[in-house]
């Protein structure tokens, strides 16, 4: 591991820091958590949630409840202790410390019905010997498709950026999400599981918008997604949605894996020696919910970062034409290193999956940067990363998006502070921790299409959401 920066250097000199009480609580049972949820979700939103409550407490590590709860949530605990600056937040990946079991989104696990009956490995924590065998599974589906990503994404950006354009030829914006979400699809379906939506008409026409109706109804209880309150908090927030409204998608998906995936399902069974089942649900799993979910999110804040900023279009688009080479590899994206710092940095500014969890094996003791705290086995730790991300300990101007911030010696040392993979972005995945599997090929993947972008486009205009001009490369 490269040296901390001087700042945070500065910070762990302080050894003797002060033994003190977590501050906040718990509140009256029932009202307390109602309360913090409606603030949660209605009153502050998750950011101010947590800003308001560190200011409050003048501590970056402090107690409070997240949703879901009451009145329809009776076996979730909402009661967590959050932890807001790098240091704290580290501890969550110390699995001496925590254990992962069923807490990837918190105390609340989605019906086991929705993974097809099976614990998927995602949910495990390392210490169950079936994370091991799943985790080397899907690392082994990443080794093994190396030999054709970096061509399907090509050809697949191609589709769908010819699709932009000519959508854009007709009027002055173009929503992209659909279009994003069917190229996101297609591409993983075929990198990931080795299957083809092309041979399943049902799956081309509609495999995206099935797998989003099976997202939804597992993450609703814990997101906010914007409409009228208090029909929010009534209906999306008050129960879990049961398996069975999507069930139909759920089985069409299956099916269609099982049937063009074959090859990808026989290799879990015969190579890792998992049932025919568990090799289909935990690859659905993978592919549906922390690809296709995490890349839905990821690479909208990419656009957004980027189409809003002519400055820095035109660097983008002198390094990816004079560096790499011809043909873009993933070897050529290595030379780019403004590219990459984009791509950190929006990662660091808009974590695409905000909250992080882990449940204190033993009594210990939690270090943040300026005091100590004494945690209780059982108690369940709470990052959330957008905050952490912004710890001004270790990032110059935490708030403001600086493009070239990962770049040069002094960036490369910040990587070791980038969290987005539930681990620092200069560690590695392995079977005894529980950093993101595609840690490396969601940061190459994300600067190839950065670098794929300038030297189709002189220029990008657009948001997050729409892309409103293109100017085709001169
Ligand atoms: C932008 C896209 C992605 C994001 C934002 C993302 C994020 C994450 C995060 C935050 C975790 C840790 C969750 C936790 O336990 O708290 C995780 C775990 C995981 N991710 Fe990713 N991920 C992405 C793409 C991928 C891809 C492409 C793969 C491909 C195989 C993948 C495979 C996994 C696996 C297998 C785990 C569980 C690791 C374990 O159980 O030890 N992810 N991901």
């Amino acid at each position: 591991m490269s040296l901390p920066p001087p700042s945070l250097a500065k910070a762990a000199i302080a050894t003797e820091l002060p033994i003190r009480q977590i501050p906040g609580s718990y509140g009256l049972p029932l009202l307390g958590p109602l309360s913090d949820r409606l603030d949660y979700f209605w009153f502050q939103k998750p950011e101010s949630f947590f800003k308001k409550r560190m200011e409050k407490y003048k501590s970056t590590v402090f107690r409070t409840n997240v949703p879901p709860s009451f009145p329809f949530f009776t076996n979730v605990n909402p009661n967590v202790i959050a932890v807001l600056d790098v240091k704290s937040f580290s501890h969550l990946f110390d699995l001496d410390l925590v254990d992962k079991k069923d807490v990837l989104i918190g105390d609340f696990v989605p019906d086991v019905n929705f993974t097809g009956k099976i614990r998927v490995g995602v949910y495990q924590d390392t210490s169950e010997p079936q994370h091991s065998k799943v985790k080397s599974y899907l690392m082994d589906i990443l080794k093994r498709s190396s030999s054709i990503w970096v061509s399907e994404l090509v050809s697949n950006l191609d589709i769908l950026w010819d699709n932009i354009e000519s959508t854009l030829s007709n009027s002055s914006s173009v929503s992209y999400f659909s279009p994003l979400q069917q190229f996101l699809f297609t591409f993983l379906c075929k990198v990931l599981a080795g299957a083809d939506p092309s041979r399943d008409p049902k799956i081309a026409d509609s495999g995206s918008a099935m797998l989003n109706r099976w997202l939804a109804l597992q993450l609703l209880p814990t997101v906010s997604i914007g409409i009228l309150q208090p029909l929010e908090e009534i209906f999306l927030h008050s129960f879990a949605y049961p398996f069975f409204l999507v069930s139909g998608d759920y089985n069409n998906l299956y099916n269609f894996v099982k049937q063009q995936g074959k090859d990808t399902i026989n290799r879990g069974e015969v190579g890792f020696g998992l049932t025919q089942e568990e090799a289909i649900h935990n690859l659905l799993f993978v592919l549906g919910f922390n690809s296709y979910g995490g890349f839905s999110i990821f690479l909208p804040s990419l656009i957004d970062a980027i189409a809003s900023n002519s400055a820095l279009q035109e660097k983008l688009k002198k390094e990816a034409r004079e560096n790499g080479g011809s043909t873009l590899t993933f070897d050529s994206v290595k030379e780019m290193p403004l590219v990459q710092s984009v791509v950190y940095e929006t990662l660091r500014m808009n974590p695409p999956v905000p909250l992080q969890f882990g449940r204190a094996r033993k009594d210990f003791r939690l270090t943040s940067h300026d005091s100590v705290y004494d945690v209780k086995k059982g108690e369940l730790l709470c990052g959330f990363q957008k905050l952490v991300m912004r710890d001004s300990l270790i990032f110059d101007e935490p708030d403001r998006f600086k493009p070239d911030r990962f770049t040069e010696e002094k960036g490369a040392q910040l990587l070791d502070y980038l969290y987005w993979s539930n681990g620092p972005q200069s560690g590695s995945p392995t079977l005894s921790n529980k950093q993101c599997a595609g840690k490396d090929v969601v940061t190459l993947t994300a600067s190839l299409i950065v670098a794929y972008l300038f030297r189709r486009y002189d220029s990008i205009n657009g948001d997050g959401s729409s892309i409103t001009a293109l100017q085709k490369a001169s």
